[in-house]
Parts: C-alpha cells; sequence; structure tokens
C-alpha cells in the first residue's frame, strides 16, 4: 500500500517534470554558509541481530562457558544414546561453582574409557570456517583425577573432518591451554566435535575457537571482513552499545560497562534483551558474553578514525518494556559509572581508571568528546535524570560534551515535551530518531531549514526508511528506502551548522538471526554485503567535505521540486567541491551546475552514480552489488559542468580546485 502510494508521489513529481527537463544549479563556491563537523556521518552500533556475539566478536564458540539459561544449549553429547550402555565410556554434570564467580558454571566429564565422551558445539547459525584458515583452539581444564586428553575436530555439515588437534590437560588447577591449527576446507556451518579420551576426571569451561585472521590479527579479535565495511565508510563516530541495549528490558539487564572489559572469562555473561522482544523472531540463545566490550569499542572507534560515542543508562529500563525507574536519591551509582567513564577514557594514567585502561595496554587517552546519558528515554522522569547527569558531568568535565534524547519518535507528544525541556536546559547535544517510510524522509528534507538556531545541536541518531512499516519483519533494504534517505540526507547536511552527527540504524544482521530489519549490513558466516542504504551512507561519508556551499535553483534551495534534491560542500583538505544529487522522479534530468566564484576549477571531475531501475531493488548475497556506485567522468565548459541524473538515482559530482 505505502509503495504504491510513494509511486503515486512520484508519479507526479514527474509529470511536473515534464515543464523542466532541464535545469540549471548554481553554486557558490567561495562563501562557505558554515563547517562541516568531523563527526557528521557516523555508525550506530548495538548488539541488535547477533550483530556482537555471533557477528563482528569473531568468536566461534557458543555458550563458551555454559552460562546460557540451559547450560548446553548450543551444545550436545555425540556418542550418547540414552537407550544403549554401550554407547559412552563416561558421562558429564554441569557444576556451579558459587556467586561470586563472574560466570559460575563448568562442566566436569567423567571418562571411563578410550571411546571417551564427545561434546559437540554448534556456533552461531553453524561456524563459518575458511580452506587454510588458521585457528585458535583454548580451553580451561582442570585434570582433577587420572589422565585424559582432548581431541579437537572440526568438521564439515557433512560430517568430514576438516581440521583437527589434541590437548593433553596437565594439572589439576585450572589452567588455559591454546592451540593452533588449520582447516582443510571451507564450511558455513561447521561444528566444533571435543573428544574426551583415557580415564579420568576433567573440568572444562571457556571454550573458544576463534579464526586467526581477525581485524589486524588481534587475538580474541573482531572479524575482519565485517570491520572493513565499517572502515571503508571512513565514519566520524561511532556510538555504542546501542540503543534500547543500553536501558535493558530491566535495569538488572541494562549495559554496565565495567562489567564488559578485563580478561573475557572474567566477563559476566547476561542474556541480551533482543532474545524475547520480538515473537515473530525469537531468539532463545542470544546472550551477551561481552567479549567486544567497552574497550574494544574503543579500541575499534580509533582504528578507524572515529570518535568513540558511548551511551550509558541513566537508571531507566526500556520504557517500551518495563519501565523501571531508579528513585532519584538512588542515582549514585549511575552517575559515578559516567564519571568512572570519562576517568577511564580520558584520564591520566595516575588515575584509578586511567591505570585501568593503561593496564589493558593503552596508556594513552582515547580523547573522548561526548558522552549520551540514557538512549531513547521519554518524559519527565527522563528530564529530571538528565538533569543530575549533566550537573555532575559538567562539573568535573566540562569539555566533554553530553548527548541527551527525544525519545522514540520524531515528532509528536513526547518528542515537543523533550525538545523543549532540553532546550530550556541548554542541552548541547539532541539525539532524535527517525523510523518512518520513504515519503517521509523525502518530505523531511527541510525539516532543518528553519530550525532554531540558537538551540541544541541534533545527533540524527537512529534513522532508517521503513519499506512496510517500524520495524516490520517484511521491511526490505530496497532501493526506494535507500533513495528517499540519500534525499533527506541532503536536507542535514544543508543544516549542518545544526546537525552536528547522524547515524543509520541498525548497523548489523546476521541472515539468520535477526530480529530488526531494515539493517545497513548483512553477514552469515562467511560472507557480508553493504545494502543500497549501505552505499548512500558511505557516499556521504566519504565526501563529507569541511564546509557547506549554497547551491540553488534560482533563488530556492533544491529540496523535491521535480523531484529533485541537492547539497553541496567544499572539502579545503582534499580542494574538492563535491555536489550530491538526487533525482527521486521517474525520468532522467539533466542538470548544469554553474560553478560561481574565484576559485578554478579543473575541466575534468567525476560522478559517483549509484541507481537502479527497480525501486524495489536489493543487493544480496548472491548480488551484493547489484546496487552500487559506477564512477563516471564528467567535463566542464568554463564554470559549467552538466550533468545526466538518471531516473530514481543519487549522483555524487567531484570537482577538483585548480
Ligand atoms: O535500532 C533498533 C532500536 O530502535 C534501538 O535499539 C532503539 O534505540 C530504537 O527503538
Amino acid at each position: 500500500m505505502q509503495y504504491k502510494k510513494l509511486c503515486m508521489v512520484m508519479v507526479v513529481m514527474a509529470s511536473a517534470m515534464k515543464l523542466s527537463a532541464q535545469t540549471t544549479l548554481t553554486i557558490q563556491t567561495d562563501k562557505p554558509i558554515t563547517e562541516i563537523q568531523p563527526t557528521m556521518w557516523g555508525i550506530f552500533f548495538e548488539d541488535i541481530n547477533y550483530g556482537a556475539d555471533g557477528g563482528l566478536y569473531a568468536e566461534l564458540v557458543k555458550n563458551r562457558s555454559f552460562e546460557f539459561f540451559q547450560p548446553m544449549m548450543g551444545w550436545k553429547q555425540i556418542n550418547y544414546d540414552k537407550f544403549s550402555s554401550n554407547s559412552t565410556s563416561g558421562d558429564f554434570q554441569i557444576i556451579t561453582r558459587g556467586v561470586e564467580e563472574a560466570n559460575p558454571r563448568f562442566a566436569r566429564l567423567f571418562i571411563k574409557g578410550d571411546k571417551g565422551i564427545g561434546l559437540s558445539n554448534e556456533g552461531f547459525f553453524g561456524m563459518g570456517i575458511k580452506k587454510d584458515g588458521s585457528y585458535t583452539f583454548s580451553i580451561w581444564a582442570s585434570q582433577l583425577e587420572g589422565s585424559t586428553s582432548i581431541r579437537i575436530e572440526l568438521v564439515d555439515s557433512k560430517g568430514n573432518v576438516i581440521g583437527q588437534t589434541r590437548i593433553v590437560p596437565s594439572s589439576s588447577d585450572w589452567k588455559k591451554y591454546t592451540v593452533e591449527f588449520k582447516a582443510s576446507a571451507t564450511d558455513a556451518k561447521a561444528n566444533l566435535n571435543l573428544w574426551f579420551e583415557g580415564k579420568g576426571t576433567l573440568d572444562i569451561d571457556q571454550v573458544s575457537l576463534f579464526p586467526q585472521d581477525t581485524w589486524k590479527k588481534r587475538p580474541g579479535g573482531l572479524r575482519n571482513d565485517l570491520v572493513q565495511l565499517l572502515a571503508d565508510m571512513k565514519p566520524g563516530f561511532v556510538r555504542f552499545p546501542g540503543g534500547c541495549i543500553v536501558e535493558g528490558r530491566e535495569l538488572a539487564t541494562r549495559y554496565q560497562w565495567k562489567k564488559t572489559m578485563g580478561k573475557v572469562e572474567d566477563r559476566t555473561l547476561i542474556v541480551n534483551r533482543w532474545n524475547t522482544e520480538f515473537e515473530h523472531r525469537p531468539a532463545p540463545d542470544y546472550f551477551q558474553s561481552f567479549g567486544l566490550g567497552f574497550f574494544e569499542y574503543f579500541q575499534l572507534a580509533e582504528d578507524i578514525g572515529a570518535e568513540p560515542l558511548p551511551i550509558l543508562s541513566c537508571g531507566m529500563a526500556c520504557q517500551f518494556n518495563t519501565a523501571e525507574l531508579v528513585p532519584m536519591n538512588e542515582l549514585d551509582p549511575y552517575i559515578q559509572d559516567a564519571l568512572d567513564l570519562i576517568e577511564f577514557a580520558n584520564g591520566d594514567v595516575t588515575t584509578k581508571w586511567g591505570k585501568f585502561r593503561a593496564d589493558l595496554g593503552h596508556p594513552a587517552p582515547f580523547k573522548l568528546k561526548f558522552i549520551g546519558v540514557g538512549n531513547e528515554q521519554w518524559g519527565p522522569q527522563y528530564i529530571e535524570r538528565y538533569k543530575v547527569f549533566s550537573k555532575a558531568i559538567k562539573q568535573k568535565y566540562p569539555e566533554v560534551k553530553i548527548v541527551s534524547g527525544t525519545g522514540p519518535f520524531p515528532d509528536g507528544d513526547l518528542f515537543d515535551y523533550a525538545t523543549k525541556e532540553l532546550k530550556e536546559l541548554n542541552a548541547e547535544i539532541v539525539d532524535e530518531h527517525y523510523y518512518r517510510n520513504p515519503d517521509w524522509f523525502l518530505k523531511q528534507a527541510t525539516r532543518y531549514d528553519n530550525y532554531d538556531r540558537s538551540g541544541p545541536k541534533i545527533f540524527a541518531g537512529e534513522y532508517a526508511a521503513q519499506s512496510k512499516a517500524i520495524a516490520s519483519p517484511d521491511n526490505k533494504n530496497n532501493w526506494l528506502c535507500a533513495l528517499s534517505e540519500a534525499a533527506f540526507m541532503t536536507g542535514l547536511e544543508r543544516n549542518a551548522d545544526v546537525i552536528h552527527l547522524a547515524s543509520y540504524a541498525p548497523l548489523f544482521a546476521h541472515a539468520e538471526g535477526w530480529q530488526w530489519t531494515p539493517d545497513l549490513i548483512w553477514f552469515d558466516n562467511l560472507n557480508a554485503y553493504g545494502t543500497p542504504n549501505y552505499y548512500v551512507q558511505k557516499l556521504f561519508s566519504t565526501n563529507k567535505g569541511t564546509h557547506v556551499l549554497s547551491v540553488l535553483a534560482g533563488t530556492e534551495k533544491v529540496t523535491g521540486k521535480n523531484g529533485l534534491y541537492a547539497s553541496s560542500v567544499w572539502d579545503k583538505n582534499t580542494k574538492e567541491i563535491i555536489v550530491k544529487l538526487v533525482n527521486a522522479s521517474d525520468k532522467e534530468q539533466t542538470t548544469t551546475l554553474q560553478f560561481k566564484g574565484s576559485k578554478k576549477l579543473q575541466s575534468k571531475g567525476v560522478v559517483h552514480v549509484l541507481k537502479s531501475d527497480n525501486l524495489e531493488g536489493v543487493n544480496s548475497f548472491e548480488q551484493p552489488k547489484q546496487v552500487a556506485p559506477v564512477e563516471q567522468p564528467i567535463n566542464g565548459k568554463g564554470k559549467n559542468f552538466t550533468v545526466k541524473l538518471p531516473a530514481y538515482s543519487f549522483s555524487v559530482v567531484k570537482i577538483t580546485v585548480q
């Protein structure tokens, strides 16, 4: 329905267009309107859709320390037949060793004969294994009695062994054993089999398998291909760890950064809030091991040249769920968490948390500039909590900018209330979220043209056009959505004096494990691809510029008349003038770009064209670049460059100044 309606809107635009097949746009090259913040285009990471465990965090073993609600979830005994006494040479138990332990459970194996006991781990929808890839297997073990060994086998989906090695535990004390081996074949759905052989009693915990080919080859690190897709965007910031995951469905499952650092075995696993969120997409095996924790987030941001932007709980659980509140007189630990985080990121190594950072191997500060108070909270309860957080943070760290929020919707009572209150409180940066249909995005290209310039700066913190309805499982990352986002983003860019940060959300989705769609990047156990929306984001963020230039059709801004949207920037570092043009109509348009001002332009430039003949066109594992930018040359005549804008296209014209 919505799609049909939008097509009608576009047809109307197109018929209007017949009157003006040729447009001239004037770009004033030497009178920049405003600066563009280096943070303008960033990324929003949340552990949703198996974005962390099973995704970015490259651990292949699911439930490695038996801490899921069902301790054997992800595991099965492979030579066990309850009807046959001959089927196995032993047994095992799951033992819980006391509440003071971060991850209290472990497995105790009673191995009674050479046939041994076999345990198999299924990974996250299988394990993605690559031919000739090197893998690191590790396990914590304690040989309580006798003498046993562990035969480690990788098996492909047909049951063929594609890699093996062995460990012989040598001590009755808990000890970590590590071994490396290679895989002989590629398989997206391999399993890990552990055969416990010999005679004795063996305790095991923290069973882990990592590829060595992680990002920057860090042991226990992140999936290389996924980080590369992020790095390619050259994002200005990384927002983490979410999203609703910050808040928790209840306070007990909110994100607590201090519990996500240090040795991985000391990071307490908790349930992921998306485990039970959607009945239509249940994810009973979705937990957070926090192997990807706050230190790794800071490190990731640093690696890809982005500002870290952590968002913290403000003592309010998700208001769509329990809406649990911390009483105002019990907020201190939450506020202290925020202050400690800033000390962790920026403090001298002589401070408690600065030393903690140095001990993790990063003595240099992370130079944190922003901190978020609450994710998507609303109502007076949020405002009163925001007040005490901001007072405490500003008192100690006046230089750190605080990000507050207007709640889940881009308009309506909750939005208006928060906007008014936050303005009165002189909030510095306010986070707005937009999950709306493509038509909304096209129309909202002018959203910020008349925004109050004396108010807070805006963080367009979560947005994505929804092809069907908000968070509908039928939403697609199709070209129509991406094109409408591009049109909207020209409006963000034209208003870069107000918009200081912007990020699409959510970022990642596992093809078999998603709860929420659309998402910017889709992956399975071996492959990943960027959606058309990804290429829109990438074209903006890699062509960010340093200053906004005026681009006019006559005396008017280019905000949708005849389906045309435009913005333009100057990049003082690369000496380029960049014009972004969206043709949302169903006809090709010819546009002459007239560059005015003293700057001398080279006569040749390039145009990056992103388009699809099909508004429902998508990328996929089979055709990952069905909708991807194509580069073409463009020649100018003096200061005029004529460019053909195909129907339903997004073009980025780049001209270098002599
Ligand atoms: O991006 C998915 C969810 O949408 C985020 O967790 C939340 O902030 C918003 O409601």
